[in-house]
Formats: structure tokens, sequence, C-alpha cells
């Protein structure tokens, strides 16, 4: 098989439903036990019975990853149950709400930020430790389209998901000695709850710049969160993948 997983432990936030349920299915269609991490445990638990049911390992973690001592919890919790921890996919994250600058408050920007930034900080700095342990991880990071371009109407989410493409190039250097590769992902409009945060004028604007025509799908995401998260990923790193129907050119 390709992109084999079969015997590694993945961590997945935000896997309670959208992107990170359709990673959490496909690592462990692969092979992968994952850890299915949300603030929502009954979510999360929904997504593990739907991987056992369909013959997968998995097991559900709950983490509020804008909270650093929730974060390392959950971290301690799957490195002492499966004493190993191989990739870890960074995928909880907010919209935050659509408004331009003049009218965010302090709140829509600070809890974006932690939510989106602070938490990819707070989760590579739990995890990283295990991975350098045994030398060898994966660290796919979600980051946006918005991260490249700046969406009007959300500049705390464009900024938090600039910050995570950064963050990810700066990890990657930091690891480029160990077999350990970090990358982002950067999606356009998937069709996810999280659009319902946002106005459909909004996801009609991001829509209307796609020149495939389309939304994208979760199985295309994670079809690229796949092989990031793979051994056969070993000499692609600090790098972001569009997944974005071709709105990026560069
Ligand atoms: N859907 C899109 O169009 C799109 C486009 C580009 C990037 N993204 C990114 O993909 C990721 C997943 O998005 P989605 O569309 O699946 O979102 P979603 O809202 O459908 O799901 C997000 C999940 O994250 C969980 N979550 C939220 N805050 C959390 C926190 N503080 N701690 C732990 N879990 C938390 C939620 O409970 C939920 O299960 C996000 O980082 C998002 O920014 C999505």
């Amino acid at each position: 098989m390709y992109f084999d997983l079969t015997g590694q432990t993945a961590v997945v936030t935000g896997a309670g439903r959208g992107i990170g349920e359709g990673v959490s299915l496909r690592l462990a269609n692969a092979g992968a036990a994952v850890a299915v991490c949300d603030l929502d445990r009954a979510s999360a638990q929904a997504v593990v019975s739907k991987i056992e049911a369909a013959g997968g390992k998995a097991f559900a973690v709950e983490m509020e990853v804008s909270d650093p001592n929730s974060v390392q919890r959950a971290i301690d919790e799957v490195r002492n149950r499966q004493q190993r921890l191989d990739i870890l996919v960074n995928n909880a994250g907010v919209a935050g709400r659509a408004a331009p600058i003049w009218e965010q408050n302090d709140e829509d920007w600070h809890r974006t930020i932690a939510i989106n930034l602070t938490g990819v900080f707070y989760c590579c700095r739990a995890a990283l430790p295990a991975m350098l342990e045994r030398n060898y991880g994966r660290v796919v990071n979600i980051a946006s389209l918005a991260g490249k371009e700046g969406n009007p109407n959300m500049t705390a989410y464009s900024a938090s998901k600039a910050g995570v493409i950064a963050l990810s190039k700066s990890l990657a250097k930091e690891t480029a000695q160990k077999d350990i590769c970090v990358n982002a992902v950067s999606p356009t409009v998937i069709r996810t709850p999280i659009l319902e945060q946002l106005t459909p004028e909004q996801v009609d604007y991001m829509t209307s710049r796609i020149p495939r025509g389309r939304t994208g799908t979760v199985e295309e995401v994670a079809a690229v969160v796949h092989f990031l998260s793979s051994p056969d990923c070993s000499f692609v790193t600090g790098q972001c993948y569009d997944v974005s129907g071709g709105r990026a050119t560069y």
C-alpha cells in the first residue's frame, strides 16, 4: 500500500467534524491509531465509533488547543497510551466573525489568534519531544489560502494562518537534520460547518475566486494530508501545499 501508516500513532486536533474528521478517517484507514482530539468530546467519540466501525483504531481525547495545560495533558495521555507519537495534524481552527477591522473588538482578534496560531505552537511544543526521541515525525499544519492572499473581513483569521505557514517553515528548519518533516496545507473553501460562521456573501466571494469553479471536499484535503503524514514524504519539508482548485499561483 502507498503511504502505509500501520503501527503509527497520529494526533489530529479539531477532529470531531469537518476536515479533521476526514483526515482522521483517512489516516486510520491507512493503518494509524488516531487520537481524535477535540474540545467537544462527544463529537470526537462519534468519529472514533465511525473509525472502529470501518475496522480502524482510534480513541477520543479532549483537548482545548488554546489552553497549554489541556494540550500538554492530551499529548501526555496519547504518549502514555501508545508509547509513541508519529504524526501531528494541527487542524483545529475557527473562522472568527466576518467584519472589517474597524468593527473587530479585542476579543474577536485574541480568540482567533489563540486558537488558530497559538494553539499550533502549543501542540507542536508538546508533541515534538516524542518525535525527537525516536528521530521520526510528520507534522501537518492546516493553514488557509487566506494566509497567503488575505481575505477581506477576515484579518485575524488571515494573519493567524499566515503565522501558521511561517511557523511551519521555521519548525521544518529546526528539525531538518532529523527524519521529521513539517509542512502546511492551505485549502480554499471546503464545505464544512465552519462556513456557518461566515455570511453567505463572504462564502460566495471566496468561492468566486476559485478557478476550478467549485468548492473543495474534505476528502480532497485529507488526501494531501495523508501523503504529508506518511514515511513516503521524506524529502519534503517546510512547504505549503495548496488545495485550492488553482486559486493560488505561487
Ligand atoms: N472549511 C474551509 O473552507 C477551510 C478553508 C481553509 C482552511 N480551513 C481550516 O481547516 C481547519 C478545519 O476547518 P473545518 O472547516 O473542518 O472546521 P469545522 O468548524 O467544521 O471543525 C472544526 C473542529 O475544530 C474543533 N475546535 C474548534 N476550536 C477548538 C479548540 N479551541 N480546541 C480544540 N478543538 C477545537 C471544533 O469543535 C470542530 O470539531 C481549520 O483550521 C480551518 O481554518 C478550512
